[in-house]
């Protein structure tokens, strides 16, 4: 089965590519071929101007659909922090501002949450399916907390300063196979898969 990916972002692609593998492994199939947006030679910009992570996720499958009909998935995900009533959510990939790169939003988050005891974070993944006519959401999360300070240097985006629950390092300090086998989109991602394994039934 092919499948478009409706991102450009390499890392994320590679990521849910590893996810796909590791799940047929797991259950001795053959995995889902994934395509990204360049595969498509499609260089737009897809805009991301709702105000949830599912109406984000839903409008680029659809972008993605009414431009190349082609069986597609986007995804949105956003940092959620408690004491920060949510934020920064939907604006997780530029909470500094447009133009500002990972570095200035984590530097926010410090400055926001220092001296603020409850540290409660998670971090949710919509994914939108477009499948023929047909559209599905599947969500992953994963808790945890924010640390004081960053650690590590792996993954990307706010990565060094979250700590899932139930482990004492960060995302950054993880190997990918173990974030990708607790992670907020690789719980999306298997959900995608198990429907779409049970959809070819
Ligand atoms: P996106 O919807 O996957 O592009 O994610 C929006 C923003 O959330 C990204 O620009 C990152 O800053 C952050 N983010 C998403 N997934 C992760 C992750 O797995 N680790 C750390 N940060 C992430």
């Amino acid at each position: 089965m092919r499948l478009v990916f409706a991102t450009h972002n390499a890392h994320k692609l590679n990521e849910v590519r590893n996810i796909l593998c590791a799940y047929a492994e797991e259950q001795g199939t053959s995995p889902i071929e994934l395509m990204g947006l360049e595969d498509l030679k499609c260089y737009d910009d897809i805009p991301e101007n709702e105000s949830t992570l599912e109406g984000n996720a839903r409008a680029k499958a659809d972008f993605v659909f009414s431009r190349f009909s082609v069986d597609c998935f986007a995804d949105d995900t956003g940092l959620e922090i408690e004491a920060l009533g949510g934020e920064p959510g939907v604006y997780s990939a530029r909470y500094a501002g447009e133009g500002h790169d990972s570095f200035a939003n984590r530097k926010k988050v410090m400055d926001l949450m220092q001296g603020i005891c409850n540290r409660k974070a998670r971090f949710r993944t919509v994914v939108a399916l477009r499948l023929g006519g047909e559209e599905h959401l599947f969500e992953g999360v994963v808790n945890g907390i924010i640390t004081e300070s960053e650690h590590g240097t792996g993954g990307f985006g706010y990565d060094s300063i979250f700590q899932p629950d139930g482990f004492d390092r960060t995302f950054a300090e993880l190997d990918i196979k173990t974030k990708n086998s607790i992670s907020h989109r690789g719980m999306a991602m298997r959900k995608l898969v198990e429907f779409l394994v049970n959809y070819k039934k």
